[in-house]
């Protein structure tokens, strides 16, 4: 296969959702018409329930086989694209469904070509799907939607296109359909079928063709349109319409945008970035690694990369003896690996997320969207004789991106960010679990952390003198104002108007 058909054939997505729409199952079933498992229930959901702390620990412990599936590759040739017998090659990321990892799951976005929302139709669109939508929109990521567990009492399909359509702030089509009552339907009928013709009620059929339009497949590259797929996970109905129709439409790797150019997929030439850094997968050997989305060429073991240095730094150069790719709950080391797919690469302490490696060319991937924290809390050691322990523990969560770090310039004291209080307890859990080291928190009242900066220097240093108690150093050494209420944050912003204030670290 040449480079070109290698790449084509890609299709890099991720699922989500809001937590128990059933995401889980649905990736289960793609799977199983994949051929890759032979079972259902061979998934573990790596999901994370507020309700049950001992669930997530639970989870934790078998952390080996969640993090195995958060992607998850495996090949598939559709039964409906006989003309160009394409064997697809599919790259699934799992992303946690939960909201208090919100930051996790916007990360992976930046990752993947395109989008399936799972949504339950008994529920409709939730707040946190919501948030997650308008990330796509900023993207422009083309989006399906799936509609899920119809097999159940639920809303009229009618009326749930108009929640969608609403939420998601863009034009929805259906693909498919089932009888106007909407009510625990068996079977689903694909647009352009006999039964679309002959099963749906003439009323409802005319209006369908009235109010929805034709599916156009550059509106939808476009992120304009989101064609929408109604059916049952569980009882394994539209799913395979959803999976034909998925690998036929949706867009294999797209160009990506670093500092210096456009990259494209089809160029020879290795590049790629680091979304996601997880530590300690195997307890058994202190490992780190770095997932890597692959831009664009091809990606070798055994050859000579280079990392990009932050500003200033010197540029690496490194090679991987045993780079991962993951087949299903598999990891298996790879030879090479193509544009869309992910690499796992063992990381030592190399790697930072947002990190850029080339073949060379000097290159930074545009900055990975950094979420504005919104609970602080103290960080303390509650046992003296670990202090290296717990720093080093804080350093690795922080640089994987659990949450964010900063450092008081009044008194020195640690300050953890988070968008949940969820992420506190996973930190407490994995700082003991993973390094031994025992930690207390301390409340702390904040409204916003906000990055400051200025072209006018003198006013910047003033602004720093003056509000010397509220000023903090993040993990980069970059200067953040921490502003207890919104209106100290108000008349901040008044009295100093050639400070920019962001809200995320990303600007
Ligand atoms: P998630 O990953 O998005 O959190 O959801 P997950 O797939 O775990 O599904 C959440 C629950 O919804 C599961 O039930 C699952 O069986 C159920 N479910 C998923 N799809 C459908 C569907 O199409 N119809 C119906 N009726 N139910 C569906 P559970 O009781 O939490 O777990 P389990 O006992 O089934 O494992």
């Amino acid at each position: 296969m040449t480079l070109q058909e290698e790449i084509l054939r890609r299709r890099t997505f991720a699922i989500v959702s809001h937590p128990d729409a059933g995401k889980t199952t649905l990736t289960e079933k793609l799977l199983l018409y994949g051929g890759a498992i032979h079972v259902a229930g061979a998934v573990k959901s790596n999901k994370i329930k507020r309700t049950a702390t001992s669930d997530w620990m639970e989870i934790e412990k078998q952390r080996g086989i969640s993090v195995a599936t958060s992607v998850m590759g495996f090949d598939y040739r559709s039964g409906v694209d006989k003309a160009t017998d394409v064997t697809y090659h599919i790259n699934i990321l799992d992303t946690p469904g939960h909201q208090d990892f919100a930051e996790d799951t916007f990360r992976t976005l930046t990752a993947v070509d395109s989008v399936i929302i799972v949504i339950d139709s008994a529920k409709g669109v939730e707040a946190q799907t919501r948030r997650l939508m308008e990330v796509c929109r900023m993207r422009k990521t083309p989006v399906m939607v799936f509609m899920n567990k119809m097999d159940r009492e639920g809303k009229d399909p009618f009326d749930l296109m108009d929640d969608v359509e609403k939420e998601l702030g863009i034009r929805v089509t259906p693909m498919s359909w089932a009888d106007g009552q909407g009510l625990k339907f068996s079977e689903v009928w694909t647009r352009g079928s006999e039964q679309w013709e002959t099963r749906i009620a003439e009323a409802d059929r005319e209006l369908l063709n009235e109010v929805y339009p034709v599916f156009d497949q550059a509106e939808y590259l476009a992120g304009d349109l989101a064609p929408v797929f109604f059916g049952s996970a569980y009882k394994t109905i539209g799913v395979q319409e959803l999976l034909d129709f998925f690998v036929l439409n949706a867009p294999s790797p797209r160009p990506v945008q670093a500092e210096e150019r456009k990259v494209d997929p089809m160029e020879e030439t290795f590049t790629g970035f680091c979304f996601k850094i997880h530590a300690n997968m195997d307890p058994n050997h202190r490992s780190c690694i770095a997932f890597f989305k692959i831009c664009s060429g091809v990606f070798h073991r055994n050859e000579w990369y280079t990392l990009m240095p932050p500003p200033g730094g010197k540029p690496a150069t490194m090679r991987f003896s045993s780079p991962t790719c993951f087949m299903a709950q598999k990891k298996e080391t790879v030879d090479e690996a193509y544009a869309g797919d992910i690499v796992g690469l063992p990381d030592t302490g190399n790697f930072k997320i947002g990190d850029t490696l080339t073949s060379g060319e000097i290159l930074h991937f545009k900055g990975l969207p950094s979420f504005s924290p919104e609970m602080f809390k103290y960080i303390e050691n509650a046992d003296p004789m670990k202090q290296k322990q717990l720093d080093k523990g804080i350093r690795q969560l922080m640089d994987e991106g659990v949450a964010q770090l900063f450092v008081s310039q009044l008194n020195g004291r640690k300050i953890i960010g988070t968008v949940g209080q969820l992420q506190f307890e996973v930190i407490q859990y994995r700082l003991e679990h993973e390094y031994n080291a025992l930690c207390r928190w301390e409340p702390l009242s904040m409204y916003k952390a906000c990055w400051i900066e200025s072209d006018d220097q003198a006013e910047l240093d003033l602004f720093k003198k003056r509000k010397a108690q509220y000023m903090a150093l993040d993990k980069n050494g970059r200067d953040v104002f921490m502003a207890d209420s919104a209106y100290i944050l108000q008349v901040a912003q008044n009295d100093y108007p050639h400070i920019r204030f962001h809200f995320t670290s990303e600007f």
